[in-house]
């Protein structure tokens, strides 16, 4: 009897990337389109949040209340999901309250999500353990998720990843890109002995293998760090949209700027760069972040002109 997956319920689509430039190199590469398995919390955002929303809803909680940037991946699935499942969502944003009116905000804002905008001075006190007891007292009902839902319970959910990426496809390398690492420490965690997962920071952060490794369940030698911040976290240059651009004619695959487009970029350079062997294979893992792309029409049409941004928004869904 075919297993039925309790996260997201179907098998995750492999696509074949053939991309012209890398057409000799002999590495095999697919992507696992996680950016197609769900309307509301597509990419890594389904596998984090289904298991903190099942935590808060049999634990009897009222609410679940995290933290972002004002274009936050994470806030935006929170607060679709979170109305999906009955339960209120509250989040603490870093930043003025005219980003209430960004399209990421807009939806939170639609799906019943109250948020709350703070400095960024206080922002920086999201993981300190007074602010976090302060924040009980004045939410005493809610679930206090960490930003990016980076969490015991949001690993879990991403071993379970690893399993339906792997159900049909043998590769010797899964590539994720990575914030938190909570992503990557689940992943890690759930995958076959011989398998090497690759993760690409998108910010220069020197903490992220320690978080990691504080986070794995298991398997603790298994990924590699690769270095994929490109200048910044949220820092679309031409020769990234330019990138993204081609990479869209090729494969018919949109990636985002922050995350997937910035890991692909560095796979690349790894490829041509001989890091690979001839005949092995890589399974590149969208993550989704699709939505984040409506915060940049201007930026867009800046860098690249109208027609690039019609391209690009032809392929935006609510991620
Ligand atoms: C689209 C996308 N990809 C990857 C990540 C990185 O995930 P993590 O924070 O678990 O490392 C995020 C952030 O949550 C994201 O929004």
């Amino acid at each position: 009897m075919e297993e039925i997956n309790p996260i997201i319920q179907q098998k995750v689509p492999i696509q074949a990337i053939n991309i012209e430039r890398l057409k000799d190199c002999g590495v095999n590469l697919r992507m696992a389109r996680l950016d197609r398995i769900h309307p509301l919390a597509s990419g890594n955002k389904i596998y984090k949040l289904r298991p903190i929303i099942e935590f808060a809803k049999v634990n009897k909680y009222k609410q679940i209340l995290s933290f972002g940037g004002a274009f936050s991946n994470h806030i935006h699935a929170l607060a679709l999901m979170a109305e999906q499942h009955d339960i209120e969502s509250i989040a603490l944003i870093r930043g003025e309250a005219k980003y209430a009116e960004n399209p990421t905000l807009s939806d939170a804002l639609q799906a019943g999500m109250k948020l709350e905008f703070v400095t960024r001075q206080d922002y920086k006190l999201r993981n300190d353990q007074n602010y976090l007891t302060d924040l009980q007292k004045r939410f005493p009902k809610a679930l206090i998720v960490a930003e990016g839902g980076s969490s015991d319970l949001a690993v879990q959910g991403c071993a379970q990843m690893a399993h339906d990426i792997n159900i049909d496809s043998a590769s010797d390398f899964l590539a994720i890109p990575s914030g938190t690492g909570a992503t990557a420490a689940g992943l890690s965690s759930g995958l076959a002995p011989r398998q090497k997962l690759m993760v690409y920071s998108v910010l220069k952060d020197e903490s992220l293998k320690a978080r990691i490794d504080s986070l794995l369940i298991a398997n603790k030698n298994q990924y590699t760090l690769q270095n994929a911040d490109f200048g910044g976290y949220a820092k679309l240059d031409k020769t990234m949209l330019y990138f993204i651009l081609d990479w869209l004619d090729e494969t018919g695959i949109l990636l985002d700027p922050i995350y997937t487009g910035k890991m692909c970029r560095r796979v690349i350079q790894q490829i041509e760069a001989k890091e690979f062997k001839n005949g092995q294979s890589i399974t590149l893992i969208h993550s989704g972040g699709l939505q984040g792309w409506r915060g940049m029409q201007k930026k867009v049409e800046l860098l690249a002109g109208n027609k690039a941004w019609k391209k690009i928004s032809c392929y935006i869904q609510n991620d």
